[in-house]
């Protein structure tokens, strides 16, 4: 098939999988297999699927953390594979926050923010500005003094997305972004990314368990063994997920 036929490109197209596949171990473990969805400017999606469907594979493929076997990723109808420079890519396009947040326990909040940063060429008065705006956003300003394990772990997240935002990206991508967290910081972190969406107009893709996270998503894609079972506003799961339904109040912290 020639590839650029089967390109349909939407001006709006932000990221777009177009059949990608990932497998592992030599190809014995299909770990997504031929995906193809457009993540357009402005959405604000969530990815659910039971564990090992798939979701970290798929997130991490979107964000340009590992390669697909198979298939291409486009950004804003550029192929990823000719950035010459992926960290770059990474750093300056995409915001990323996951479960454990990573932060790095030797420096302050206001430290953390600034890693992004310095993959660019702002001067430091710039940079320590930037990450002090930026923990202001997240409601932590009082805190950017703090070593990461002063925090509580809600606080820490919302550090974390203060990092992710660091270079202004256009996609934050988040890999069950309050798996860790209790429901009230879990409440709040989702609070942010909403304010995030609605008034800054970052485009947002979650990996969730949680019904309470995706039903903020104006689009829900459903995956189960590497596939996607269903992709669109509806918040309901598709009509044979009842396991997964009872998989995921057991999975989710309450
Ligand atoms: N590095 C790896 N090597 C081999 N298999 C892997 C690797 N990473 C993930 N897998 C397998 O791929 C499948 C999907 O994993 P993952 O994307 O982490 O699922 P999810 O995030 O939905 O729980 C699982 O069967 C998992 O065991
Ligand atoms: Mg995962």
């Amino acid at each position: 098939m020639n590839k650029n036929q089967t390109v349909a490109s939407n001006p709006n197209s932000l990221l777009r999988a177009e059949r990608i596949s990932r497998t592992y171990s030599d190809g014995s473990v299909t770990a997504l297999d031929d995906v193809s969805l457009d993540i357009l400017r402005g959405q604000y999606v969530a990815i659910m699927g039971p564990s090992g469907s798939g979701k970290s594979t798929l997130l991490n493929l979107l964000g340009a953390l590992d390669r697909p076997t198979a298939g291409e990723i486009y950004f804003e109808n550029q192929p990823l594979s000719s950035w010459k420079n992926l960290d770059g890519f990474r750093s300056h396009k995409l915001g990323f926050v996951f479960q454990s947040f990573y932060l790095l326990p030797t420096l302050t909040a206001v430290e953390n923010v600034q890693i992004p940063m310095f993959e660019t060429s702002l001067p430091s008065s710039e940079r320590v500005k930037r990450a002090k705006d930026l923990l202001e956003a997240v409601g932590m300003s009082h805190r950017a003094n703090h070593m990461p394990l002063k925090l509580s772990v809600g606080e820490r997240q919302r550090v974390a997305i203060a990092r992710a935002l660091a270079n202004n990206p256009a996609l934050l991508l988040a890999d069950e972004p309050t798996g860790n967290l209790d429901s009230r910081s879990g409440a709040a972190v989702l609070d942010l990314f909403d304010e995030l969406h609605q008034n800054r107009g970052v485009t947002i893709v979650v990996i969730t368990h949680g019904q309470e996270v995706a039903d903020r998503a104006e689009r829900v894609i459903w995956i189960r063994d590497g596939h996607v079972l269903q992709d669109g506003e509806s918040h309901d799961p598709p009509a044979d997920f009842d396991s997964f339904r009872v998989h995921a109040k057991r999975e989710t912290r309450a």
